[in-house]
């Protein structure tokens, strides 16, 4: 299937950053400079505190809600957790799962990134998976099996329909906020073996519909080249989406590529 059939998704990915009063400043910049972005998905994920702020900034605009995490239970005795219902409530379409950090400092595993992407999707919360090698693992040539273990244990026992609802974020671990980019060869490669991933456990035509961001230090300076590549469909950006130029740059690049 032709590279167009799927939008691309530039998602911001803010992290532990920004107080309510500085995300509806960013959120409010942000607007203008992609008002009459439309081939294009354009999703920010600020922290839990500010959603409601920026849901207020953002409705009837053409950019999304998504939370970085979410607990597997709907309610109950969890304290701390924040569950589907309650993001879907303050606004978020998308929820960020098993990010690289969540699974190094906070013991997520592929088992609890499954429970979360079923508990998001039986909300009407669409998924963006992470998956990842670390520079070791790399380094050990495992690069594959590292990113088929996370992917085939991500998304174990979803319907077609629902992975249609999923997005899936390539992020090499020693990517990340270290300002070293995958080559856009070597991202393409890891994005070809995740579609034929996919391919193997679904349709061809439920697979080839399914967007895979890169994420790992995008920046203006090389979204292009990255999202060029046939099966880079947008990317996931930490740093450069913490600026409404920076990211706006990116979010344009993805419908030039
Ligand atoms: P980065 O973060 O763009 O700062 O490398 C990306 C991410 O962690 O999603």
């Amino acid at each position: 299937m032709e590279r167009t059939m799927r939008t691309p998704i530039i998602a911001g990915n803010w992290k532990l950053n920004k107080t309510i009063s500085e995300s509806v400043a960013l959120t409010t910049a942000l607007k203008t400079l992609v008002v009459d972005e439309t081939d294009v998905e354009i999703i920010v994920a600020p922290p839990f505190t500010a959603l409601a702020a920026v849901n207020d900034v953002i409705v009837n605009s053409n950019i999304h809600l998504a939370a970085q995490d979410v607990y597997s239970e709907d309610s109950g005795a969890f304290t701390g957790e924040v569950s589907a219902p309650m993001l879907k409530d303050v606004g978020c379409g998308y929820v960020i799962i098993g990010h690289s950090e969540r699974r190094q400092y906070f013991g997520e595993t592929n088992e609890s990134v499954n429970q979360k992407a079923k508990a998001a999707l039986a909300h009407d919360l669409k998924p963006i998976i992470c998956v990842g090698e670390q520079l070791e693992e790399r380094e050990a040539g495992r690069t594959e099996a590292v990113i088929e273990d996370h992917v085939t244990g991500g998304i174990v026992g979803l319907s077609d329909t629902e992975l249609l609802s999923c997005v899936i974020a390539y992020e090499p671990v020693w990517a990340i906020g270290t300002g070293k980019t995958a080559t856009p060869d070597q991202a393409q490669e890891v994005h070809n073996f995740i579609r034929g991933l996919l391919t193997k456990a679904y349709a061809v035509e439920v697979a080839s519909q399914v967007c895979i961001q890169y994420g790992g230090s995008v920046k203006p300076e090389n979204a292009t080249e990255l999202m060029s590549q046939p099966d880079v469909d947008g990317a996931l950006v930490g740093g450069a989406s913490l600026e409404a130029e920076s990211f706006a740059q990116i979010v344009k690049m993805a419908i030039s590529s």
